[in-house]
Parts: C-alpha cells; sequence; structure tokens
C-alpha cells in the first residue's frame, strides 16, 4: 500500500473541497487526505504534500515528506517559511500560460489604443482622436522570460509588437532582442513603450522598480505588473506617475492583497488595480500536472524540477 498524500490548505472550504474532488479526480490510485484529518500515524507515513497557502507548522507536523508540491506557480512564501531542505516543486502550467500572455496582450493592446485617454476624454466630452500608431512601432518588454514570460512574449510578437526580454540568465527567443545583466535591464527599460513585470519575488527582484529604475525608462512610458506586487516600490510609482514621466500603470498584485479601501492605488487615475486576476490557477489542468508529477515520482522517485532554494525561484 503506498503512503497517503497529505493535501495541506489555508483555503476556504468550498475552494478546498473543490480542489480535493479535482484531485481525487486525476489521482484515483492515490489516498489524498486533508491535514487535518490525518491520523498520526499518516502524518508519519506522508512523503509528499499538496499545499496551497499552508500552515508552515502543519508541514512541518510531516516529519517524512521528501517534497511537496504547491498549488500555485509564485512560491516565495514558502521558500520564506519552509526548511531549506525541502523540495519545493512549483506549478508550471501550459494553461496558465497562455492565460498570463492573454492577459499581457489584452492590457498591452489597452495601452497602445489609447483607452485611459479615451476614457478620460470620455468623461470631458471631448471628441479628439489621437494618431495611430502601429504595434511594431511599440517596443514592449518583458521583465522575467520564463513559464510566463516566454509565452507572454510569443503572443505579443504574433500580434505585430516588437519584444524585448530580460531575465538572470541569457536567454534566446526567436524574434525578440534578449538581455541579461545590469546593463540589459537598463538598456530593457530605456527602450520600452510598456514595460511588462513577470519575475518572481526573491531576495534579488524585491524593490527592483524603485525610483532609480522608473527614472530609466522611457518618458511617457507604461508599467504592468502582473508577477509580484513588492517587485515594485508603490511610492515610488506614484512619484513617477504623479511627475508625468510615466503614463500609466496596470497592477495585478500588491503589497497587500486584497488592497486595503485606503490604498491611493485605488483612486489614482493613472493605475488600473486589478484583483489579482492576470492568470488564475485553472483547477482541472493544475490537478492534472500534479497528478503527473507524483505518478512521475511514484514509477522513478524522481522529484521533478525543483525551486532552487538560493535563487529563490
Ligand atoms: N498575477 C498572477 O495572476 C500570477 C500568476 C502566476 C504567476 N505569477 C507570478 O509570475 C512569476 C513568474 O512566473 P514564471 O512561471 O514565469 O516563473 P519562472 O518560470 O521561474 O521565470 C522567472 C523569470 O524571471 C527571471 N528572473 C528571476 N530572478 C531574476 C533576477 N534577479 N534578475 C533577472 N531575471 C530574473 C528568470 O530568469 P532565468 O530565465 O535566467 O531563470 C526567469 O526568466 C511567479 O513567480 C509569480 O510570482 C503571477
Amino acid at each position: 500500500m503506498t503512503t497517503p498524500i497529505a493535501v495541506i490548505t489555508r483555503l476556504e472550504g468550498s475552494d478546498e473541497r473543490q480542489w480535493m474532488e479535482a484531485l481525487a479526480a486525476v489521482l484515483p490510485e492515490e489516498r489524498l487526505v486533508l491535514f487535518r484529518d490525518m491520523t498520526e500515524a499518516q502524518r508519519q507515513q506522508a512523503e509528499v504534500a499538496v499545499v496551497a497557502n499552508p500552515d508552515p507548522a502543519d508541514v512541518a507536523a510531516l516529519p517524512n515528506l521528501a517534497w511537496i508540491h504547491s498549488l500555485w506557480a509564485g512560491v516565495e512564501r514558502l521558500v520564506a517559511e519552509l526548511g531549506p531542505s525541502l523540495p519545493i516543486v512549483r506549478l508550471v502550467d501550459p494553461e496558465m500560460s497562455r492565460v498570463m500572455a492573454e492577459a499581457v496582450l489584452a492590457w498591452t493592446l489597452y495601452l497602445h489604443r489609447d483607452m485611459p485617454a479615451y476614457a478620460r476624454q470620455q468623461q470631458a466630452r471631448v471628441w479628439r482622436p489621437l494618431p495611430y500608431r502601429r504595434p511594431r512601432s511599440l517596443t514592449v518588454g518583458l521583465l522575467g522570460l520564463g513559464a510566463l514570460g516566454t509565452a507572454a512574449a510569443g503572443r505579443l510578437m504574433d500580434a505585430g509588437y516588437t519584444v524585448r526580454g530580460w531575465s538572470r540568465s541569457p536567454k534566446e527567443l526567436a524574434g525578440a532582442e534578449t538581455l541579461s545583466g545590469d546593463a540589459g535591464r537598463a538598456a530593457t527599460l530605456a527602450a520600452s513603450d510598456v514595460v511588462i513585470c513577470l519575475l518572481p519575488l526573491t531576495a534579488a527582484t524585491r524593490g527592483l522598480i524603485n525610483k532609480d529604475r522608473l527614472a530609466l525608462m522611457k518618458p511617457m512610458s507604461s508599467l504592468i505588473n502582473f508577477g509580484r506586487g513588492p517587485l515594485v516600490v508603490t511610492s515610488d510609482l506614484i512619484a513617477a506617475l504623479d511627475a508625468g514621466h510615466l503614463s500609466y500603470a496596470v497592477l495585478d498584485v500588491f503589497d497587500q492583497e486584497p488592497l486595503p479601501p485606503d490604498s491611493p492605488l485605488w483612486a489614482h487615475p493613472g493605475i488600473t488595480v486589478l484583483p489579482h486576476v492576470s492568470a488564475p490557477t485553472d483547477r482541472q489542468t493544475a490537478a492534472a500536472i500534479v497528478a503527473a508529477n507524483i505518478r512521475a515520482w511514484r514509477a522513478s522517485g524522481r522529484i521533478h524540477a525543483a525551486v532552487d532554494r538560493t535563487r529563490g525561484y
């Protein structure tokens, strides 16, 4: 008999129940047990846990875990909260990449086709066509060329934009100019009409988009942050918008979520606030990926590519 799989979440009841159903449907051969329902013997036996916002104490209460699988793509909390020797497998789901690429294209089009300006003009009953710009004439700079950034780059290139990408290690991406290092970041920021942040939150990326980096951005360019809130220093962003250096920001992620009612971001005329919706996890496709990774481990004993704990992603 195989060891039970622990499921550890702090999700709301119905959400948790739907995850259990989705996982059970694709892993009929496994015994999936919610952490709080596990017997002491099961806690001793569990070698794998599937987690979503887990209480770190619950993870620590499973002494024989070999690895954990996160249901989310971003794992900065797990990296910070769990012991450094426990392998963390994060969700890498082509469906999530597709959805993120769709969101990137939608909000790039929003900026490219001057929707913020037309909304302001409508408020003031102003009828004034703005000059049309071909997509090729706009450079879109992607910070982060991982699973999500690469998919977004492809979608943007298909739509005709000029794409630049920046990553930690050098990357090749047909049709796009790719850069790395501090000089590459500065060149990407300086050349881009729209900068899109799809970086993970790590010690190296926290506060990356600060006053100095915003100053490097092209005058009247825009920022889209779909990565994590603390990548951007909010007060510096507001200052750059208020000074007229940046024209607009689309923010899906924040230092504190839900965004507190007294945040100045809500009412800022140069900001669109989204409630962390650019690429929600798809329960069915995510469960199938978790199942495949668990099955592969059962068959071979090999853990699917785990998060590099020293890099933090
Ligand atoms: N808003 C949402 O709904 C939503 C949904 C899903 C995910 N996310 C966020 O999106 C993030 C990215 O996801 P992903 O799956 O694309 O991650 P990923 O595959 O790990 O890719 C991360 C990219 O960022 C680059 N990078 C990391 N640290 C860097 C640094 N210090 N300097 C320069 N580049 C750096 C990596 O460079 P290398 O290529 O050299 O490794 C890689 O290209 C997640 O961590 C999560 O926080 C948001």
